[in-house]
């Protein structure tokens, strides 16, 4: 019972690494005030070519890509984009640490959130998964991939 959804998480895990993720910043609390971002963000891994994504009141919020110093102060002077659309889809293109602000106000009122792209996990495993993209060949991929973190989930459980 537990081998089987054990199996099956990898399995999801390998499957998500062949499709972009789209990150829903707050879940379904959205971008408002009052939300630790932190919590939510140490809750997630970005890779490349993700999605990070704001749902909000267009009326009254927004979001700005700023640097540390805008992330820190709440400041949107030097701010390197933004979206106002109420449901914006922003692709993280590189590894590196973003920073999104609200440009309303609400920064002040916690909202900011800071996250840290990786690179997308080993190239071989995935390249393989997405040109055979039957179940059939990603259970095989993920039985090679996995193996090893299986053992050692076994050793660390048993
Ligand atoms: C949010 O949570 C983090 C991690 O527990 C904590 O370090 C930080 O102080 C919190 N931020 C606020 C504004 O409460
Ligand atoms: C972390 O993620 C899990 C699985 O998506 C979810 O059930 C849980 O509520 C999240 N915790 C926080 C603090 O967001
Ligand atoms: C953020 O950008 C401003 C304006 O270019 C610059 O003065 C500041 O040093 C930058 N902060 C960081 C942490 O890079
Ligand atoms: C911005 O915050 C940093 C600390 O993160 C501080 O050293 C700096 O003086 C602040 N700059 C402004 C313009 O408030
Ligand atoms: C990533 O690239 C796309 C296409 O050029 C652009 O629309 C998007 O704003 C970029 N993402 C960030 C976070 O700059």
């Amino acid at each position: 019972m537990a081998l089987s959804v054990l199996f099956f998480l990898l399995l999801a895990a390998v499957a998500t690494t062949v499709n972009a993720t789209d990150h829903i910043v707050g879940a379904n609390k959205g971008w408002n005030p009052g939300i630790n971002y932190t919590l939510w963000a140490n809750n997630q891994t970005f890779y490349v070519g993700d999605y990070i994504s704001f749902r909000y009141q267009k009326s009254q919020y927004n979001v700005f890509l700023v640097n540390q110093t805008g992330y820190d102060n709440c400041t949107i002077d030097d701010a390197f984009g933004n979206w106002i659309s109420g449901k914006d889809f922003i692709m993280l293109n590189k590894t590196q640490r973003y920073y999104f602000i609200c440009g309303t106000g609400g920064c002040m009122n916690g909202m900011k959130v800071s996250v840290v792209v990786h690179p997308l996990p080993s190239p071989p495993m995935s390249a393989v998964a997405a040109e055979h993209p039957s179940e059939k060949s990603a259970a095989s991929v993920a039985v090679r991939g996995f193996g090893l973190l299986l053992a050692m989930s076994f050793a660390f459980f048993g």
